[in-house]
């Protein structure tokens, strides 16, 4: 743990990370901590939305939020989507060789397939996914350690207009959206809105950063990616193995909830430590050779998807979403993909690339 002269608490080892991340004693920044240290949030559409999901609530509105999601993100749920997101995995694909989208990989395909999936999940028109993939890269850049003014305003805008979209849009009958409005009166906020922000940006960005994440260190460590093609019983380990060593997401923030201690360092009720949960994932009293990719690794405990009470709901989706894009890469492009060019995007909370751009289609 490291404690800087300002205060700011860096929490890095695996254990103290996963025991603040399950402690009751700590919970996420909701919107009575904001009300009192941060002037001015609520004019900001996008934070207040922000912290009407289950990301901004603990205790029972939480519980209610994720009550609500669970069933349609269900590993059995997921399951039963796998033959359809296979299907648009495999068509995007083949489009990508074809030469008939974007160039760059991040642009054609990182960013738009996780898009496809929540469009699943919830029940959207897919053929509106390319407008709603626009509007999560806005609404998901507010999260960020402090954002600019001007990124604040473009996700309020989106915000907004994502609202009235959903207001207009017509939900397909078995989508989670359509449920939620049938049981509207059980909920006294816009919960088929909340649950739509969540998705759209928890589900969009992380998956975006993951997939790139795969090509790259197949690409990076040739023995990793003969292996694999050799055993594809091999895949859902590499996917861990991804997240592990190239966590999408590098950090939560925690508040305590009361006064408390991480490894005997005493904290004050409302004070706020960063979890360096993809350091923790690098923690060599836990991994074996941490700074190693490997494929066939037995330790898959990695903290990628959080843990405790606000443990990524979307883990399964993820997951599969990863395993059927490297079915599909494998299949489609059986002589790997060149990574050519690639840009990692700035900032502190997430890891991925900007642009990545490949060579070695067809
Ligand atoms: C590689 C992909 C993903 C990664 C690395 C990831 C990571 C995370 C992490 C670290 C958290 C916990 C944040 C915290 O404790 O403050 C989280 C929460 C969450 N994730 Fe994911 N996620 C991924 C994909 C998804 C997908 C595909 C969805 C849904 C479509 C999703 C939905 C959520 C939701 C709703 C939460 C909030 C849970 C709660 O507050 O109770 N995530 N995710």
């Amino acid at each position: 743990m490291l404690v800087g002269s300002d205060g700011i608490v860096l929490v890095t080892g695996y254990e103290p990370c996963a025991e603040v991340l399950k402690s009751a004693k700590w919970g996420v920044i909701d919107a009575d901590w904001s009300d009192a240290r941060l002037q001015g949030w609520r004019t900001h559409r996008s934070r207040v939305a922000f912290l009407g999901t289950a990301l901004g609530l603990n205790g029972a509105d939480h519980q209610r939020h994720r009550r609500c999601m669970i069933p349609a993100l269900s590993r059995r749920a997921i399951e039963r989507r796998r033959a359809a997101l296979a299907e648009i995995t495999y068509r995007e694909l083949h489009r990508f060789r074809a030469g008939l989208l974007d160039a760059d990989f991040a642009c054609a395909i990182a960013d738009r397939l996780p898009v496809f999936a929540v469009c699943e999940v919830l029940g959207l028109d897919l053929g509106d996914a390319d407008m709603l993939q626009q509007w999560a890269v806005d609404i998901a850049s507010c999260h960020e350690i402090s954002p600019s003014p001007s990124v604040l305003r473009k996700a309020d805008e989106a915000t907004s207009v994502l609202h009235d979209y959903l207001h207009g849009a017509e939900a397909a009958p078995r989508g989670l959206l359509a449920k939620l409005r049938r049981q509207e009166n059980n909920h006294p906020d816009d919960i088929a809105f909340l649950i739509t922000v969540i998705l759209l940006t928890a589900g969009w960005e992380t998956t975006s950063f993951l997939l790139p994440n795969l090509v790259y260190l197949l690409h990076r460590y040739p023995d990793q990616d003969a292996l694999l093609r050799h055993d594809r019983a091999l895949i859902p380990r590499a996917v861990e193995e991804t997240l592990r060593f190239e966590s999408p997401t590098l950090l939560d923030t925690r508040v305590a909830l009361d006064d408390t201690f991480i490894g005997g360092h005493p904290f004050r009720r409302g004070q706020l430590a960063y979890i360096l949960h993809a350091m923790a994932n690098r923690d060599p009293a836990i991994f074996d050779e941490p700074d190693r990719f490997e494929v066939r690794r037995d330790e898959t405990d990695h903290l990628a998807f959080g843990y405790g009470a606000h443990l990524c709901i979307g883990a399964q989706l993820a997951r599969m979403e990863a395993q059927v894009f490297l079915e599909a890469l494998f299949d489609l492009f059986p002589q790997g993909l060149q990574v050519t060019d690639v840009e990692y995007r700035p900032g502190l909370a997430f890891r991925g690339f900007s642009r990545f751009k490949v060579a070695g289609a067809g």
